[in-house]
Protein backbone atom coordinates (compact mmCIF):
# COMPACT_ATOMS: atom_id res chain seq x y z
CA UNK A 1 0.00 0.00 0.00
CA UNK A 2 1.11 3.16 -1.00
CA UNK A 3 2.41 5.74 1.60
CA UNK A 4 0.71 9.13 2.21
CA UNK A 5 -2.41 10.65 4.27
CA UNK A 6 -4.98 7.81 2.36
CA UNK A 7 -5.32 4.56 2.07
CA UNK A 8 -6.38 3.46 -1.60
CA UNK A 9 -9.81 2.13 -0.09
CA UNK A 10 -10.27 5.60 1.18
CA UNK A 11 -9.30 7.44 -1.52
CA UNK A 12 -11.94 4.85 -3.89
CA UNK A 13 -14.32 4.75 -1.28
CA UNK A 14 -14.99 8.46 -0.60
CA UNK A 15 -16.03 8.83 -4.63
CA UNK A 16 -19.02 6.26 -3.68
CA UNK A 17 -22.08 6.33 -2.88
CA UNK A 18 -23.25 4.31 0.15
CA UNK A 19 -25.64 1.80 -0.63
CA UNK A 20 -29.21 0.49 1.46
CA UNK A 21 -27.60 -3.06 1.49
CA UNK A 22 -30.84 -4.32 3.46
CA UNK A 23 -33.68 -4.27 0.14
CA UNK A 24 -31.05 -4.36 -2.96
CA UNK A 25 -32.47 -5.57 -6.35
CA UNK A 26 -29.99 -7.49 -8.55
CA UNK A 27 -29.29 -4.47 -10.39
CA UNK A 28 -27.95 -2.79 -7.56
CA UNK A 29 -26.04 -5.44 -6.56
CA UNK A 30 -24.29 -6.09 -9.95
CA UNK A 31 -23.46 -2.27 -9.39
CA UNK A 32 -22.13 -3.13 -5.94
CA UNK A 33 -19.89 -6.30 -7.30
CA UNK A 34 -18.37 -3.72 -9.55
CA UNK A 35 -17.47 -1.20 -7.65
CA UNK A 36 -15.85 -3.51 -5.04
CA UNK A 37 -14.20 -5.02 -8.40
CA UNK A 38 -12.80 -1.71 -8.98
CA UNK A 39 -11.57 -1.55 -5.37
CA UNK A 40 -10.43 -4.93 -5.03
CA UNK A 41 -8.52 -4.97 -8.10
CA UNK A 42 -6.68 -1.75 -7.24
CA UNK A 43 -5.58 -2.98 -3.79
CA UNK A 44 -4.80 -5.87 -5.34
CA UNK A 45 -2.49 -4.17 -8.21
CA UNK A 46 -0.32 -2.08 -5.22
CA UNK A 47 0.08 -5.82 -3.37
CA UNK A 48 1.39 -7.70 -6.34
CA UNK A 49 4.39 -4.79 -6.96
CA UNK A 50 7.55 -6.61 -7.40
CA UNK A 51 10.77 -5.50 -5.68
CA UNK A 52 8.57 -3.02 -2.81
CA UNK A 53 11.76 -1.20 -0.97
CA UNK A 54 11.91 -2.39 2.82
CA UNK A 55 11.08 1.41 3.71
CA UNK A 56 7.60 0.64 2.36
CA UNK A 57 6.93 -1.77 5.01
CA UNK A 58 9.77 -1.49 8.00
CA UNK A 59 8.66 0.09 10.80
CA UNK A 60 9.19 0.62 14.88
CA UNK A 61 7.15 -0.76 17.72
CA UNK A 62 6.07 2.46 19.76
CA UNK A 63 6.82 0.21 22.67
CA UNK A 64 9.84 -2.01 22.45
CA UNK A 65 8.11 -4.92 25.12
CA UNK A 66 5.74 -5.67 22.63
CA UNK A 67 6.04 -8.43 20.21
CA UNK A 68 2.89 -7.48 18.22
CA UNK A 69 0.75 -3.54 18.10
CA UNK A 70 -2.67 -3.42 16.36
CA UNK A 71 -3.44 -0.03 15.73
CA UNK A 72 -6.23 0.81 14.24
CA UNK A 73 -7.06 -1.89 12.25
CA UNK A 74 -9.87 -2.40 9.42
CA UNK A 75 -10.06 -5.89 7.90
CA UNK A 76 -12.95 -5.27 5.20
CA UNK A 77 -15.08 -8.01 3.27
CA UNK A 78 -16.27 -6.78 -0.14
CA UNK A 79 -19.36 -9.03 -0.90
CA UNK A 80 -22.27 -8.64 -3.61
CA UNK A 81 -24.79 -7.66 -0.77
CA UNK A 82 -22.11 -4.73 0.61
CA UNK A 83 -19.09 -4.66 2.52
CA UNK A 84 -18.85 -6.41 5.43
CA UNK A 85 -16.77 -4.43 7.97
CA UNK A 86 -15.27 -7.81 10.17
CA UNK A 87 -12.43 -5.59 12.29
CA UNK A 88 -13.89 -2.06 12.09
CA UNK A 89 -10.86 0.08 14.31
CA UNK A 90 -9.16 -2.53 16.47
CA UNK A 91 -5.94 -1.41 18.36
CA UNK A 92 -4.22 -3.69 20.96
CA UNK A 93 -0.76 -5.21 22.05
CA UNK A 94 0.67 -8.42 22.45
CA UNK A 95 3.92 -7.80 25.02
CA UNK A 96 6.69 -10.46 24.90
CA UNK A 97 6.16 -13.20 26.53
CA UNK A 98 2.55 -13.16 27.63
CA UNK A 99 -0.57 -14.48 27.04
CA UNK A 100 -3.61 -12.38 25.57
CA UNK A 101 -6.80 -13.85 25.68
CA UNK A 102 -9.62 -12.26 22.90
CA UNK A 103 -12.97 -13.44 24.05
CA UNK A 104 -16.28 -12.64 22.36
CA UNK A 105 -19.36 -13.93 20.77
CA UNK A 106 -19.52 -15.73 17.33
CA UNK A 107 -19.03 -13.34 14.25
CA UNK A 108 -17.36 -10.56 16.47
CA UNK A 109 -13.75 -10.47 14.04
CA UNK A 110 -11.68 -12.87 16.52
CA UNK A 111 -9.93 -14.90 13.86
CA UNK A 112 -10.41 -11.84 11.21
CA UNK A 113 -8.28 -10.61 13.41
CA UNK A 114 -5.72 -13.16 13.67
CA UNK A 115 -5.87 -13.73 9.94
CA UNK A 116 -5.53 -10.52 9.30
CA UNK A 117 -2.16 -10.56 11.13
CA UNK A 118 -0.82 -13.65 9.50
CA UNK A 119 -1.61 -12.61 5.70
CA UNK A 120 -4.27 -14.59 5.39
CA UNK A 121 -7.83 -13.34 5.06
CA UNK A 122 -9.48 -14.77 1.82
CA UNK A 123 -8.60 -12.43 -1.05
CA UNK A 124 -9.52 -10.62 -3.00
CA UNK A 125 -12.71 -9.68 -1.44
CA UNK A 126 -11.53 -9.56 2.04
CA UNK A 127 -8.36 -6.75 2.60
CA UNK A 128 -6.84 -4.50 5.56
CA UNK A 129 -8.12 -1.29 4.57
CA UNK A 130 -6.51 1.07 7.04
CA UNK A 131 -4.25 0.48 10.02
CA UNK A 132 -1.07 -1.17 10.85
CA UNK A 133 0.02 -4.22 12.38
CA UNK A 134 3.26 -4.01 13.84
CA UNK A 135 5.27 -7.48 14.07
CA UNK A 136 8.57 -7.75 15.93
CA UNK A 137 10.55 -10.47 14.19
CA UNK A 138 13.07 -10.26 16.74
CA UNK A 139 15.20 -8.89 13.67
CA UNK A 140 12.96 -6.43 12.14
CA UNK A 141 9.82 -4.61 12.75
CA UNK A 142 7.25 -5.04 10.17
CA UNK A 143 3.92 -3.42 9.28
CA UNK A 144 2.32 -6.46 8.48
CA UNK A 145 -0.27 -4.63 6.51
CA UNK A 146 2.25 -3.17 3.96
CA UNK A 147 4.71 -6.17 3.97
CA UNK A 148 4.45 -8.25 0.20
CA UNK A 149 2.82 -11.33 0.02
CA UNK A 150 7.15 -12.68 -0.62
CA UNK A 151 8.19 -11.34 2.74
CA UNK A 152 5.50 -12.85 4.38
CA UNK A 153 6.04 -16.28 3.27
CA UNK A 154 9.26 -16.19 5.57
CA UNK A 155 7.37 -14.96 8.75
CA UNK A 156 4.51 -17.21 8.16
CA UNK A 157 5.20 -20.71 10.11
CA UNK A 158 8.36 -19.63 11.24
CA UNK A 159 8.27 -16.40 13.32
CA UNK A 160 4.06 -16.51 13.77
CA UNK A 161 2.63 -19.77 13.51
CA UNK A 162 -0.94 -20.59 14.23
CA UNK A 163 -3.04 -23.69 15.79
CA UNK A 164 -6.55 -24.43 14.91
CA UNK A 165 -9.52 -25.61 16.62
CA UNK A 166 -10.33 -28.75 14.33
CA UNK A 167 -6.62 -30.94 14.14
CA UNK A 168 -8.48 -33.51 11.82
CA UNK A 169 -8.78 -31.02 9.05
CA UNK A 170 -5.23 -29.04 9.33
CA UNK A 171 -2.95 -32.19 9.33
CA UNK A 172 -2.74 -34.46 6.05
CA UNK A 173 -4.90 -37.45 6.38
CA UNK A 174 -2.47 -39.18 3.69
CA UNK A 175 0.87 -38.69 5.48
CA UNK A 176 2.29 -39.78 8.58
CA UNK A 177 2.62 -37.45 11.48
CA UNK A 178 6.24 -37.55 11.75
CA UNK A 179 6.63 -36.73 7.78
CA UNK A 180 4.71 -33.58 8.39
CA UNK A 181 6.60 -31.93 10.93
CA UNK A 182 9.49 -32.80 9.10
CA UNK A 183 8.20 -30.98 6.28
CA UNK A 184 7.44 -27.64 8.90
CA UNK A 185 10.98 -28.04 10.08
CA UNK A 186 12.80 -28.55 6.59
CA UNK A 187 10.64 -25.79 4.70
CA UNK A 188 12.09 -23.12 7.54
CA UNK A 189 15.62 -24.81 7.81
CA UNK A 190 16.81 -25.28 4.54
CA UNK A 191 20.39 -25.97 5.67
CA UNK A 192 19.48 -29.37 7.70
CA UNK A 193 19.99 -33.18 6.60
CA UNK A 194 16.95 -35.10 6.51
CA UNK A 195 18.43 -36.65 9.89
CA UNK A 196 19.10 -33.39 11.44
CA UNK A 197 15.50 -32.53 10.62
CA UNK A 198 14.24 -36.26 11.82
CA UNK A 199 15.88 -35.52 15.40
CA UNK A 200 14.14 -32.03 15.85
CA UNK A 201 11.21 -33.80 14.77
CA UNK A 202 11.63 -36.58 18.06
CA UNK A 203 12.69 -34.20 19.96
CA UNK A 204 9.61 -31.59 19.15
CA UNK A 205 7.27 -34.61 20.03
CA UNK A 206 8.86 -35.78 23.52
CA UNK A 207 8.56 -31.97 24.39
CA UNK A 208 5.03 -31.93 23.96
CA UNK A 209 4.29 -34.47 26.36
CA UNK A 210 4.21 -37.71 23.95
CA UNK A 211 5.40 -40.99 25.38
CA UNK A 212 6.39 -43.21 21.94
CA UNK A 213 7.86 -40.49 20.20
CA UNK A 214 9.09 -43.50 17.81
CA UNK A 215 6.05 -44.85 17.42
CA UNK A 216 4.09 -41.63 16.94
CA UNK A 217 6.33 -40.03 14.64
CA UNK A 218 4.92 -43.17 11.91
CA UNK A 219 0.98 -43.13 12.47
CA UNK A 220 -0.94 -41.81 10.20
CA UNK A 221 -3.50 -39.18 12.25
CA UNK A 222 -6.58 -41.36 11.92
CA UNK A 223 -4.38 -43.48 13.64
CA UNK A 224 -4.36 -40.96 16.49
CA UNK A 225 -6.79 -39.75 19.10
CA UNK A 226 -7.99 -36.39 19.24
CA UNK A 227 -5.59 -34.72 22.33
CA UNK A 228 -2.82 -36.71 20.18
CA UNK A 229 -3.51 -34.53 17.00
CA UNK A 230 -3.69 -31.50 18.91
CA UNK A 231 -0.65 -32.40 20.50
CA UNK A 232 1.15 -32.92 16.91
CA UNK A 233 -0.38 -29.75 15.23
CA UNK A 234 1.14 -27.86 18.15
CA UNK A 235 4.37 -30.30 17.60
CA UNK A 236 4.30 -28.61 14.17
CA UNK A 237 3.22 -24.58 15.36
CA UNK A 238 6.23 -24.36 17.67
CA UNK A 239 8.47 -26.70 15.26
CA UNK A 240 10.69 -23.33 14.23
CA UNK A 241 10.29 -21.62 17.80
CA UNK A 242 8.22 -18.80 17.00
CA UNK A 243 7.83 -15.23 18.40
CA UNK A 244 3.93 -15.23 18.84
CA UNK A 245 1.60 -18.70 18.65
CA UNK A 246 -1.68 -17.51 17.36
CA UNK A 247 -4.21 -20.36 19.02
CA UNK A 248 -7.55 -19.95 17.90
CA UNK A 249 -10.14 -22.15 19.99
CA UNK A 250 -7.53 -25.02 20.35
CA UNK A 251 -9.27 -26.76 22.44
CA UNK A 252 -12.97 -26.32 22.25
CA UNK A 253 -13.20 -29.63 19.86
CA UNK A 254 -11.96 -31.77 22.99
CA UNK A 255 -13.30 -33.75 26.38
CA UNK A 256 -12.26 -31.34 29.26
CA UNK A 257 -9.87 -33.14 30.84
CA UNK A 258 -7.50 -32.62 27.57
CA UNK A 259 -8.31 -29.49 27.06
CA UNK A 260 -7.03 -29.09 30.59
CA UNK A 261 -3.90 -31.09 29.65
CA UNK A 262 -3.79 -29.14 26.31
CA UNK A 263 -3.76 -25.20 27.55
CA UNK A 264 -1.47 -26.46 30.77
CA UNK A 265 1.06 -27.77 27.55
CA UNK A 266 0.70 -24.72 26.03
CA UNK A 267 1.73 -22.45 28.79
CA UNK A 268 4.23 -24.33 29.59
CA UNK A 269 5.68 -24.49 26.05
CA UNK A 270 5.43 -20.86 25.53
CA UNK A 271 7.82 -20.29 28.80
CA UNK A 272 10.40 -22.84 27.33
CA UNK A 273 10.47 -21.41 23.83
CA UNK A 274 10.22 -17.69 24.90
CA UNK A 275 7.44 -17.34 23.08
CA UNK A 276 4.01 -15.12 22.81
CA UNK A 277 0.29 -16.19 22.91
CA UNK A 278 -2.99 -14.83 21.23
CA UNK A 279 -5.76 -16.78 22.45
CA UNK A 280 -8.62 -16.83 20.32
CA UNK A 281 -12.27 -18.03 22.58
CA UNK A 282 -15.70 -17.71 23.37
CA UNK A 283 -14.70 -19.30 26.60
CA UNK A 284 -13.70 -16.95 29.65
CA UNK A 285 -13.03 -20.01 31.72
CA UNK A 286 -9.97 -20.88 29.60
CA UNK A 287 -9.09 -17.39 29.69
CA UNK A 288 -8.43 -16.52 33.13
CA UNK A 289 -6.26 -20.02 33.25
CA UNK A 290 -4.36 -18.62 30.75
CA UNK A 291 -4.30 -14.80 30.05
CA UNK A 292 -2.24 -12.36 31.28
CA UNK A 293 -4.14 -9.49 29.39
CA UNK A 294 -8.00 -9.87 28.11
CA UNK A 295 -9.31 -8.35 25.37
CA UNK A 296 -13.02 -8.55 24.54
CA UNK A 297 -14.48 -7.57 21.40
CA UNK A 298 -17.80 -7.36 20.16
CA UNK A 299 -18.93 -6.34 16.56
CA UNK A 300 -15.52 -5.78 14.84
CA UNK A 301 -14.20 -3.79 18.18
CA UNK A 302 -12.46 -4.07 21.30
CA UNK A 303 -15.28 -3.14 23.53
CA UNK A 304 -12.78 -3.71 27.00
CA UNK A 305 -9.03 -4.51 27.35
CA UNK A 306 -6.88 -5.02 30.52
CA UNK A 307 -4.94 -7.07 32.11
CA UNK A 308 -6.46 -10.77 33.17
CA UNK A 309 -7.26 -10.23 36.77
CA UNK A 310 -8.56 -6.32 36.47
CA UNK A 311 -11.02 -7.25 34.03
CA UNK A 312 -12.03 -9.84 35.93
CA UNK A 313 -12.50 -8.50 39.06
CA UNK A 314 -13.83 -5.58 37.75
CA UNK A 315 -15.82 -5.74 34.44
CA UNK A 316 -17.02 -2.70 32.98
CA UNK A 317 -18.71 -3.20 29.90
CA UNK A 318 -22.15 -4.56 30.20
CA UNK A 319 -21.33 -6.91 27.20
CA UNK A 320 -18.34 -8.24 29.14
CA UNK A 321 -20.25 -8.66 32.44
CA UNK A 322 -22.93 -10.39 30.18
CA UNK A 323 -20.39 -12.62 28.86
CA UNK A 324 -19.40 -13.04 32.59
CA UNK A 325 -22.32 -14.35 33.46
CA UNK A 326 -23.08 -16.71 30.79
CA UNK A 327 -20.30 -18.28 31.67
CA UNK A 328 -20.44 -21.83 34.08
CA UNK A 329 -19.53 -21.76 37.46
CA UNK A 330 -18.00 -25.56 38.76
CA UNK A 331 -19.14 -24.30 42.66
CA UNK A 332 -22.66 -22.42 41.64
CA UNK A 333 -25.60 -24.66 40.84
CA UNK A 334 -27.44 -22.86 37.96
CA UNK A 335 -30.97 -24.11 36.58
CA UNK A 336 -29.92 -22.18 33.42
CA UNK A 337 -26.93 -20.42 32.11
CA UNK A 338 -27.47 -16.62 31.23
CA UNK A 339 -27.38 -15.78 27.74
CA UNK A 340 -27.86 -12.01 26.72
CA UNK A 341 -30.68 -11.30 24.80
CA UNK A 342 -30.97 -9.89 21.47
CA UNK A 343 -28.21 -10.32 18.43
CA UNK A 344 -25.30 -8.53 17.01
CA UNK A 345 -25.94 -5.72 14.67
CA UNK A 346 -25.77 -6.73 11.00
CA UNK A 347 -21.76 -5.77 9.76
CA UNK A 348 -23.14 -4.58 6.64
CA UNK A 349 -25.11 -2.11 8.18
CA UNK A 350 -23.65 -1.02 11.75
CA UNK A 351 -25.43 1.94 13.74
CA UNK A 352 -23.96 5.19 14.96
CA UNK A 353 -24.58 4.70 18.00
CA UNK A 354 -22.62 2.15 20.39
CA UNK A 355 -23.03 -1.16 18.95
CA UNK A 356 -24.38 -2.96 22.36
CA UNK A 357 -27.20 -0.45 22.66
CA UNK A 358 -29.93 -2.29 21.55
CA UNK A 359 -29.26 -5.35 23.47
CA UNK A 360 -27.98 -3.56 26.97
CA UNK A 361 -29.81 -3.07 30.10
CA UNK A 362 -27.80 -0.31 31.04
CA UNK A 363 -28.23 2.27 28.28
CA UNK A 364 -29.40 5.89 29.31
CA UNK A 365 -29.81 8.87 27.53
CA UNK A 366 -25.80 9.57 26.29
CA UNK A 367 -26.22 6.47 24.78
CA UNK A 368 -27.92 8.14 21.66
CA UNK A 369 -24.60 9.77 21.21
CA UNK A 370 -21.91 8.62 18.75
CA UNK A 371 -20.20 5.78 19.12
CA UNK A 372 -18.38 6.01 22.42
CA UNK A 373 -14.55 6.83 22.84
CA UNK A 374 -12.40 4.78 24.49
CA UNK A 375 -11.98 5.12 28.29
CA UNK A 376 -8.72 4.68 29.96
CA UNK A 377 -9.79 3.56 33.71
CA UNK A 378 -6.73 2.50 34.72
CA UNK A 379 -3.17 2.64 33.50
CA UNK A 380 -3.45 -0.94 31.96
CA UNK A 381 -8.08 -0.57 31.97
CA UNK A 382 -10.05 0.56 29.66
CA UNK A 383 -13.70 0.30 28.24
CA UNK A 384 -15.88 2.25 25.37
CA UNK A 385 -18.78 2.94 27.34
CA UNK A 386 -20.56 6.59 28.42
CA UNK A 387 -21.19 5.04 31.81
CA UNK A 388 -17.46 5.75 32.45
CA UNK A 389 -16.89 8.94 31.13
CA UNK A 390 -16.45 10.54 34.54
CA UNK A 391 -13.52 7.43 35.61
CA UNK A 392 -11.44 8.54 32.89
CA UNK A 393 -7.49 7.98 34.42
CA UNK A 394 -4.58 10.45 34.28
CA UNK A 395 -1.10 9.57 35.05
N1 LIG B 1 -14.70 -14.67 3.73
C1 LIG B 1 -15.62 -13.88 4.28
N2 LIG B 1 -16.52 -13.20 3.50
C2 LIG B 1 -17.44 -12.37 4.05
N3 LIG B 1 -17.57 -12.16 5.36
C3 LIG B 1 -16.73 -12.81 6.20
C4 LIG B 1 -15.72 -13.71 5.71
N4 LIG B 1 -15.01 -14.22 6.75
C5 LIG B 1 -15.58 -13.66 7.87
N5 LIG B 1 -16.60 -12.83 7.53
C6 LIG B 1 -17.44 -12.04 8.44
O1 LIG B 1 -16.61 -11.32 9.32
C7 LIG B 1 -17.19 -11.23 10.61
C8 LIG B 1 -16.20 -11.68 11.65
O2 LIG B 1 -15.94 -13.06 11.49
P1 LIG B 1 -14.90 -13.89 12.37
O3 LIG B 1 -14.69 -15.19 11.69
O4 LIG B 1 -13.70 -13.06 12.64
O5 LIG B 1 -15.70 -14.09 13.73
P2 LIG B 1 -15.22 -14.83 15.06
O6 LIG B 1 -15.25 -13.79 16.14
O7 LIG B 1 -13.94 -15.53 14.83
O8 LIG B 1 -16.42 -15.85 15.30
P3 LIG B 1 -16.37 -17.39 15.79
O9 LIG B 1 -16.33 -17.29 17.28
O10 LIG B 1 -17.67 -17.92 15.30
O11 LIG B 1 -15.19 -18.06 15.19
C9 LIG B 1 -18.47 -12.07 10.57
O12 LIG B 1 -19.55 -11.19 10.38
C10 LIG B 1 -18.26 -12.94 9.36
O13 LIG B 1 -19.49 -13.25 8.76
S1 LIG C 1 -22.48 3.11 25.96
FE1 LIG C 1 -24.54 2.91 26.77
S2 LIG C 1 -25.52 1.39 25.45
FE2 LIG C 1 -23.32 1.23 25.13
S3 LIG C 1 -22.65 -0.36 26.52
FE3 LIG C 1 -22.38 1.59 27.59
S4 LIG C 1 -24.30 1.89 28.73
FE4 LIG C 1 -24.69 0.29 27.21
MG1 LIG D 1 -13.39 -17.57 14.72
Amino acid sequence: MSEGKHTIFERISRKSKPKDVMHITARESAQISRENRRITDAIEKERKRKNVPESEYLTTMRNPDNVVEFDDLHTYFFTDIGTVKAVDGVSFDIPKGKTVGVVGESGCGKSVTSLSLMQLVQRPQGQIVKGAIRFDSGEKVYDIAKTPTNVMETIRGSKISMIFQEPMTSLNPVFRAGDQIDEVISLHNPQMSKEEVKNLSLEMIDMVGIANKEGVYNMYPHELSGGMRQRIMITMALACKPRLIIADEPTTALDVTIQAQILALLRDLKDKINSSIMLITHDLGVVAEMADYVVVMYAGRVVERGQALEVYKEPCHPYTIGLMASKPVSNRQVRRLYSIPGSVPNPINMPSYCYFRDRCNKRFEKCNGPYPEEIRITETHSVSCYLFDDREFRD
